[in-house]
């Protein structure tokens, strides 16, 4: 079924219902299969679109300038040391010229609260390519991936195992209980939600058809995963935090051990990437048979021009 997303930014998973998801899950499958087939678009000509990144990125960046030249579009990167956001001008007047300018914009930072300010006042799409707290396009690859492995989300397990409170930990159990799945997050307790985040998740579940559960016992909750899914010990902007959270963290390093918890030998391994190797996954699982994590890399790409679809056309 169609919807119409003109217009809409994609600031946080929570603004979309499992419907509309849906719909942008099946048109990345679209476009990825005209992609394989060679069949060319020029969808996104006479477009432009804004990519501020305050934050290093490969995958965002790279999948929002492919996705968008490729179909006649041009993007143009902007770098916080080259552009006066928040610096010598307000975000609120950065975000006013380049709606005059631009027919979206993509923001990759720190605060959540940067990127509701640029949709608030530029009267484009604004895209969250990653906060400190939420990271929308990446699950939209993460589900297209499980997808693709299983042919369904509803009542597919995934369980997250490592640093409970980060961008991806929170984005995942909202796109995975929005879709009706089963969602654990095992993390030392150091690391989980604020219980508000919880209830809120519990009651998106609830409405939803899916399940949360947390566990802090190192392996616990793994049992029938489809999926197990980890990130970085110290996300962009933590580095400080890096000895304490090795430390907190060590006992979930995912290893062939862990994997075994899901008693499944067609359970896949997920990482948004970069990945840490020896850190929060081995060498050994995520160069394993059982790794999809450049599937999920790639779909990126397809997720992001699905997304840029639904909203600019
Ligand atoms: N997964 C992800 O967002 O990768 P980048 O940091 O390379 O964009
Ligand atoms: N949690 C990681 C995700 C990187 C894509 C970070 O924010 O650095």
């Amino acid at each position: 079924m169609a919807f119409n997303l003109k217009g809409k930014s994609l600031l946080t998973l929570k603004d979309y219902t499992p419907q509309e998801i849906r719909y942008l899950l099946d048109i990345a499958k679209q476009v990825k299969a005209e992609k394989k087939a060679g069949v060319v678009h020029q969808r996104f000509v006479g477009k432009t679109v804004a990519l501020i990144f305050e934050k290093r990125s490969t995958r965002t960046r790279c999948a929002f300038e492919t996705a968008f030249g490729e179909e006649g579009g041009h993007p143009v990167f902007l770098s916080t040391d080259d552009i006066q956001l928040g610096a010598k001008e307000s975000i609120e007047d950065t975000a006013r010229v380049l709606g005059r300018m631009f027919d979206a914009i993509e923001f990759r930072g720190f605060k959540q609260e940067t990127v509701e300010i640029l949709a608030k006042y530029s009267g484009v799409p604004v895209y969250n390519g990653l906060t400190d707290e939420y990271h929308p396009t990446q699950v939209l690859a993460d589900l297209m991936t499980i997808e693709e492995e299983f042919g369904s989300l509803k009542g597919r397990k995934l369980a997250f195992v490592g640093d409970g409170r980060n961008n991806m930990a929170n984005t995942l159990a909202v796109g995975c209980v929005k879709m009706g799945m089963h969602y654990v997050i095992n993390s030392p307790k150091e690391l989980w939600p604020s219980q508000e985040f919880i209830e809120e998740i519990k009651k998106m579940a609830a409405e939803n058809g899916g399940i949360f559960e947390l566990t802090s016992v190192p392996g616990e909750g793994l049992e029938g995963a489809d999926a197990i899914y980890t990130d970085v010990w110290a996300s962009m902007g933590e580095e400080a935090k890096a000895k304490e959270r090795e430390a907190l963290l060590r006992p979930y390093q995912v290893n062939e051990e862990m994997m075994k918890k899901t008693g499944r030998e067609d359970t896949i391994f997920l990482h948004c990437l970069p990945a840490v190797k020896g850190q929060e996954v081995t060498f050994d699982v995520i160069e394993g048979k059982q790794s999809r994590v450049w599937d999920q890399a790639e779909n990126r790409k397809h997720t992001i021009k699905a997304i840029m679809i639904a909203t600019l056309l």
